[in-house]
């Protein structure tokens, strides 16, 4: 008899306890729509759609867990319990491994000795790490909650900026990252400094789909050497930080590996240049070290991002993703590390970021969330690591690129994380379509329009081609982003959307190419731009 894990299908590993039924909706009601949105995916209803791929930001269903966490939602102005709770289980996640101390079954269960609570929960203090706690936290404030992931950003670098302007007004500053995420390119930007993307060499190899449960080779990974050649060059004054985004979103959601993440954070050292992390995606990119790192395969989840964390001095979050939570984001900085010396000659960083969190978004209690948001994130981080759901997770977004490339539909492979990606140039090879026609949002609109499904353009109209030299160009690839939601979508989805796309791509001739009909000026067009499809060509 043959074991479960034998039987050569995917064991079910969760059960739906609430339905959301999709509506009707006619191919002639979504072209109106369609029509009405100036043909803009980010303004299409989503209530009219039947699958939607735009974002795994926020998108997530939240567990039994987590919706039993909102009954313990405290609404409080100052100090809510969550505010505890979360602390908590950020320490518990990032830094203590399997030696996780769940301080929040304390107030999930109604604990009612307050010396305890005041002992283990609200008076306990800490320091030396990313959170710290008690009085620790009000003398050196370095754990800053706020609304999602670019709200960190924000905090962080216009914080940074007038600190470096005011040391040296005569110098340029770069934050050389594996793939800046577009938010984080325009913080960066938006406060003066120059945003700079060191992408994997392998990055556009070939690679095998039936290999993809074999091998990985970490395609998001941060060149190193050039990172050396790019310090020599500008010198170490000229980078205030070094940043690692997990997995790397903008380069098709590839995971990054420790190996990569040591020796980045051996350079930052070498160099005094504090290292961060874009976090977004940690348990997700720790799936991938232990799947397919020779050295890391008998590690558990919580001992993989224990090392991750060990090797850096910060890091920026979006609780948004990794199926943590619908709303959230922090910022973190090791207590007395690289980071807290090389900003602090003027006053205490932390006090400055307190200060603007204070001033942005809410008190240091809160940061701009609800009560019941905090308790569901905090639930969130315990539910995320858990093998057992990663494993069906990265295994879902591996069955979408497979099925699709078994049927000719070229993706860059391996898949990643949580999306999969169309590489649209060769989708229309063989076409007349050209890179200024916008064939990737020609595409989603037609697969929008015929079958109900949401999908994004990240290429030339996202990055606005035309507005670009032609050196910048370079850096634009021509995908089409197919994020999926965590513990919304199973097999059943996958193969409705494998089954439309296939039908477009067997059509591709008679997808409309695409001109953009007003605010082809705006910043961070694809937000706010309307589109034509020419459907006379
Ligand atoms: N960093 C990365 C790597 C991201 O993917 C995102 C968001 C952010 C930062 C910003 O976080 O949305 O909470 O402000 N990515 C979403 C996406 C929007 O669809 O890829 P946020």
């Amino acid at each position: 008899m043959k074991t479960m894990h034998e039987l050569n299908v995917p064991v079910p590993v969760k059960r739906s306890l609430v339905v959301r039924n999709n509506k009707e909706v006619s191919k002639e009601q979504r072209e109106i729509a369609l029509k009405e949105t100036e043909y803009s995916m980010f303004s299409f209803p989503a209530d009219m759609l039947v699958l939607d791929f735009l974002s795994d930001s926020g998108s997530t269903s939240m567990t039994d867990l987590q919706w039993a966490s909102l009954f313990h939602g405290d609404e409080s102005y100052g100090r809510n319990k969550g505010y505890y709770v979360l602390f908590e289980a950020i320490r518990d996640t990032f830094e203590r491994g399997d030696d996780q101390k769940r301080a929040i079954n304390l107030i999930l269960s109604g604990e009612t000795n307050v010396e305890r609570l005041m002992d283990e929960l609200y008076l306990k203090p800490h320091e030396g790490g990313f959170v710290n706690g008690g009085i620790h936290q009000l003398a050196r404030p370095n754990a800053f909650l706020v609304p999602q992931g670019r709200c960190a950003e924000h905090l962080l670098f216009s914080t940074i900026a007038p600190i470096l302007k005011e040391r040296n007004p005569d110098i340029e500053y770069y934050i050389p990252n594996n793939g800046h995420f577009d938010t984080t390119e325009a913080n960066i930007a938006a406060n003066g400094m120059h945003p700079v993307n060191l992408f994997s060499v392998n990055l556009f190899e070939e690679f095998p789909p039936d290999q993809m449960d074999v091998k990985n080779p970490f395609k998001g990974n941060m060149d190193s050497k050039e990172l050396i050649v790019f310090i020599e060059n500008k010198g170490v004054d000229s980078i205030p930080l070094i940043y690692l985004t997990i997995t790397n979103n903008t380069a098709a959601g590839q995971p990054v590996s420790l190996n990569n993440i040591k020796a980045i954070s051996e350079i930052a050292q070498s160099y005094e240049i504090p290292l961060f992390l874009d976090a977004c995606r940690f348990a997700e990119n720790s799936f991938f070290i232990k799947e397919f790192e020779d050295n890391y395969k008998n590690y558990s989840i919580l001992e993989i991002i224990k090392e991750t964390f060990s090797y850096v001095d910060g890091f920026t979050i979006s609780f948004k993703k990794d199926g943590l939570a619908n709303i959230g984001g922090g910022l973190f900085f090791r207590d007395r590390g690289f980071f807290y010396n090389k900003f602090s000659d003027n006053g205490n960083i932390g006090t400055k970021l307190k200060e603007k969190q204070i001033l942005t978004f809410g008190n240091d209690s809160y940061g701009g969330l609800s009560g019941r948001a905090i308790m569901s994130i905090a639930v969130g981080l315990y539910e995320v690591v858990k093998e057992q759901y990663l494993r069906e997770r990265i295994r879902l977004v591996r069955e979408f690129a497979l099925k699709l490339s078994q049927k000719g539909v070229p993706v860059v492979l391996p898949a990643g994380g949580h999306a999969v990606y169309i590489n649209v140039e060769k989708f229309f090879e063989g076409t007349d379509m050209k890179i200024d026609d916008f064939g990737g949002v020609g595409f989603s609109i037609e697969l929008l329009k015929h079958y109900g499904i949401r999908a994004c353009e990240l290429g030339p109209f996202a990055f606005e081609w035309d507005k670009k030299t032609p050196e910048q160009r370079k850096g634009i690839l021509n995908l089409v982003r197919f994020a999926i939601p965590r513990n919304v979508y199973d097999s059943s989805h996958i193969n409705y959307a494998v089954a439309a796309i296939t039908e477009l791509y067997e059509n591709r001739e008679n997808i409309p190419k695409v001109e953009v009909s007003r605010g082809a000026n705006l910043r961070l067009r694809h937000f706010q731009s309307g589109l034509q499809p020419n459907y006379s060509i």
